[in-house]
């Protein structure tokens, strides 16, 4: 899940998580009017996607990159749902819209389970006076374990979440306090019968490997305890060391050494949980996700944003796309309520921060990284949307990482674009370290370009 080269070993500072293209660092204020211009047209023929961000969290983990703020009274959290409305409602009736019902509806965060039941059922109050999800297939709630109670999780059930999201990411309680997790594993436990008795559609588990102080006689503890639990997904991320984490400003400050375990440590960890899941039942359903029953669990946020759908983006520093456009909010919270501020003179504003028109070449390119990260991709499908043949666009980026082992023996060379079922297959080892492989695909001035 980084960026790392593939013989770079020890976890450094700096390392991210690949998630859009163009970088992040390439946006900018100058091109806000497309943006603008895309949500005052009606939409292209393509589903629709709501992302809603929870900014707050009890602790922040020494781990976290997200925008998070941990001291909020109830006043600001009631200052910040109220923005959020707001901003809904400006959504609601933006041309772009069209006539689409949500497909994908996610509540992300930080930790949404923060709020209490009642914060909850008054904001979904507000946010129904203008959208509804009814038809969505899927609503994604994010839940941090120790913020959960019965009534909550039944509130959720209430709300229409098909798919729960449970950031377990231990079970040692040594391993969470060193990591400054607000959660012991006890809450995980508890948690875990309510969720289970109010039967959720999907639940998802997160697990990170290389959490500072794990080792393999743990790991095998947190992925037996795992499987124990039988949820319908488990994501594992491989932890990595972005600049804006605390561990990594601890490291820089003290020239200290990193406390992360290597790359090849990390890999072997999920190859292991791969492993154990497979022989208990479950299947991979990308680099970073086993899915108990694929015929039953899919995952509509990422299928349909990783093949080009909308993404209405709402919340402090929220990142969306529409109509071919990227674009985030602005970052800082005074800037967000400010410019949503129903009193003000305009009746408040969308708070657009920055924005890029992607060329249809970069379009191509977001969309092959995203779905490789599914462990395979189907030449046909960009030749009929792009009409461009993937394999002989990329065929040195594809030999390099076939000679390194990463792509399956023959996928390749059988891989002919205009064959509707071939397809480029990744190797385990491929699998593991996918998002090293990605910038290979990347235009050469984006190669060497800081990401965020
Ligand atoms: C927004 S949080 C999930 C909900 C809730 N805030 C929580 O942590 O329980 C998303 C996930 O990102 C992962 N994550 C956060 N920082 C990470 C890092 N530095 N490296 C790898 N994964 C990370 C964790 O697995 C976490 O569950
Ligand atoms: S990992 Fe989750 S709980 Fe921890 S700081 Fe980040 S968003 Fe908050």
């Amino acid at each position: 899940m980084s960026t790392e080269k593939s013989d770079q070993v020890e976890t450094e500072v700096g390392s991210y998580f690949i998630s859009n293209y163009p970088p992040f660092s390439q946006w900018s204020r100058e091109s806000l009017p497309a943006a603008m211009a895309a949500m005052n047209k009606p939409p292209a023929n393509v589903p629709l996607g709501l992302y809603l961000h929870i900014p707050f969290c009890r602790k922040r983990c020494k781990f976290c990159y997200f925008k998070v703020y941990t001291d909020q009274n109830a006043t600001q959290v009631e200052e910040y749902l109220a923005a959020l409305s707001r901003e809904i409602e400006l959504v609601s009736r933006l041309p772009v819209m069209g006539e689409r019902p949500f497909r994908f509806v996610y509540f992300g965060g930080g930790t949404p389970s923060f709020l209490s039941g009642k914060q909850l059922e008054r904001l979904v109050d507000r946010l129904r006076a203008n959208i509804n999800w009814d038809k969505a297939e899927e609503v994604t709630f994010e839940c941090e374990p120790g913020t959960l109670s019965e009534p909550k999780i039944n509130t959720l059930k209430e709300l229409g979440v098909t798919r729960l999201s449970l950031g377990v990411e231990n079970f040692s309680d040594t391993v969470l306090e060193e990591n400054g997790r607000a959660h012991l594993s006890a809450e995980v436990y508890k948690a875990w019968k309510w969720i289970e008795a109010a039967n959720f559609y999907n639940v998802n588990i997160d697990l990170i490997a290389g959490m500072v102080g794990e080792t393999w006689e743990n790991w095998r503890d947190c992925v037996r305890r795992t499987v124990e639990l039988a949820p319908e997904s488990v994501t594992i991320y491989q932890m990595e060391l972005p600049f804006n984490t605390v561990y990594s400003k601890g490291i820089l400050e003290e020239h200290a050494a990193s406390p992360v375990a290597d790359w090849p440590t990390k890999r072997a960890w999920v190859d292991y949980a791969f492993n154990e899941l497979a022989a208990a039942g479950y299947s991979v359903s990308s680099a970073y996700t086993m899915i108990k029953d694929p015929q039953k669990v899919s995952f509509s946020y990422r299928d349909n944003l990783w093949q080009g759908s909308d993404l209405l983006a709402t919340g402090v520093a929220s990142f969306g796309h529409v109509s071919g456009v990227h674009y985030q909010n602005v970052a800082e919270w005074s800037e967000y309520v400010g410019t949503l501020d129903a009193n003000a003179e305009d009746g408040g504003h969308l708070p657009l921060g920055r924005a890029m028109v992607p060329t249809a070449h970069q379009l191509l390119v977001r969309e092959l990284i995203l779905q490789l990260k599914r462990g395979y991709l189907r030449p046909a499908y960009f030749q009929e949307k792009f009409g461009v043949d993937v394999v002989a666009e990329w065929r040195d980026a594809w030999s390099r990482h076939e000679a390194a082992g990463l792509i399956e023996p023959g996928t390749l060379s059988a891989s002919d674009a205009t064959q509707d079922g071939a397809e480029i297959r990744l190797t385990r080892k491929g699998l593991l370290q996918v998002d090293g492989m990605l910038p290979a695909f990347f235009e050469p001035e984006h190669q060497g370009v800081r990401y965020t």
